[in-house]
């Protein structure tokens, strides 16, 4: 059985105080657990200072986006080696916010995804589709052409290592949420893609997160789906409380 991860995306919010003392409260409440991981992506400005807080806990600590290249005259982008050496093992790449405001491409988060493969950070990379895109029927292709466009940047060798996040643009912070079965069906379709693209045991292993609106008044519903490994949660993640109630649900 895949393991469940749960993730938080605390986005553009939290000082570097603020970050450690919420850090801290997680790593409190979280001991450890056989069922899931845990995850902060918090600021790059508050990684170190939440990699120290955790250092002793069971939890992951990531980033929330890199540049395409290794080093390079790139004002304002930060490198995957920099995340890596801080203490980062995992890289949210491709969030819904990434490519409407910065215009990224699945070509370029495919690079990105593969060079954070090619240097050992785990991907998270998310796809998901627009509000008219579900209403015109086009959830499908719009999948098919993200999750087939970024991979096809992606050596072989290393595909086992990315996590895909099935994050529909409608409920990222929304208050709207996928139904678990409206989750469900894509959670099968990016599976079934990457059983065509792979094989029947890479399809198999991939961990598919669910993002949206998780709150604890759903995650009890949304993880309780087999198919679904995990969530991305970004507003509810800023909250002690709401964090390790969602946890709870996935343990
Ligand atoms: P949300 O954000 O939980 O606030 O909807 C999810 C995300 O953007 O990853």
């Amino acid at each position: 059985m895949r393991k469940k991860l749960i993730a938080g995306n605390w986005k553009m919010y939290k000082t570097d105080e603020e970050a450690g003392r919420l850090a801290s409260g997680i790593a409190d409440g979280f001991d450890g657990s056989d069922k899931a991981d845990v995850l902060l992506c918090p600021p790059f400005t508050s990684i170190k200072t939440v990699v120290e807080v955790v250092e002793d806990s069971p939890i992951f600590v990531g980033g929330q986006n890199m540049g395409w290249e290794k080093e390079g005259a790139f004002t304002g982008e930060i490198s995957p080696e920099m995340l890596l050496t801080l203490g980062c093992e995992y890289v949210i790449l491709g969030h819904s916010e990434r490519r409407q405001y910065f215009s990224e491409s699945d070509q370029l988060i495919g690079k990105k995804c593969q060079l954070a493969l090619s240097l050992g950070l785990k991907p998270i990379v998310c796809v998901g589709e627009q509000l008219e895109e579900r209403e015109a029927d086009k959830t499908e292709e719009i999948i098919r052409t993200q999750v087939e466009g970024f991979s096809a940047e992606v050596d072989y060798s290393r595909v086992e290592e990315i996590v895909i996040a099935y994050e529909p643009v409608w409920a990222i912070g929304t208050g709207k949420t996928a139904t678990p079965d409206q989750a469900v069906e894509v959670h099968k379709l990016i599976r079934k893609i990457w059983k065509e693209k792979y094989d029947k045991q890479i399809a198999d292993g991939l961990q598919i997160l669910y993002g949206g609106s998780v709150k604890p008044e759903n995650s009890d519903d949304l993880l309780g789906e087999e198919e679904i490994d995990g969530a991305l949660i970004g507003g509810a993640s800023l909250s002690k409380d709401k964090f390790l109630k969602i946890i709870s649900s996935a343990t």
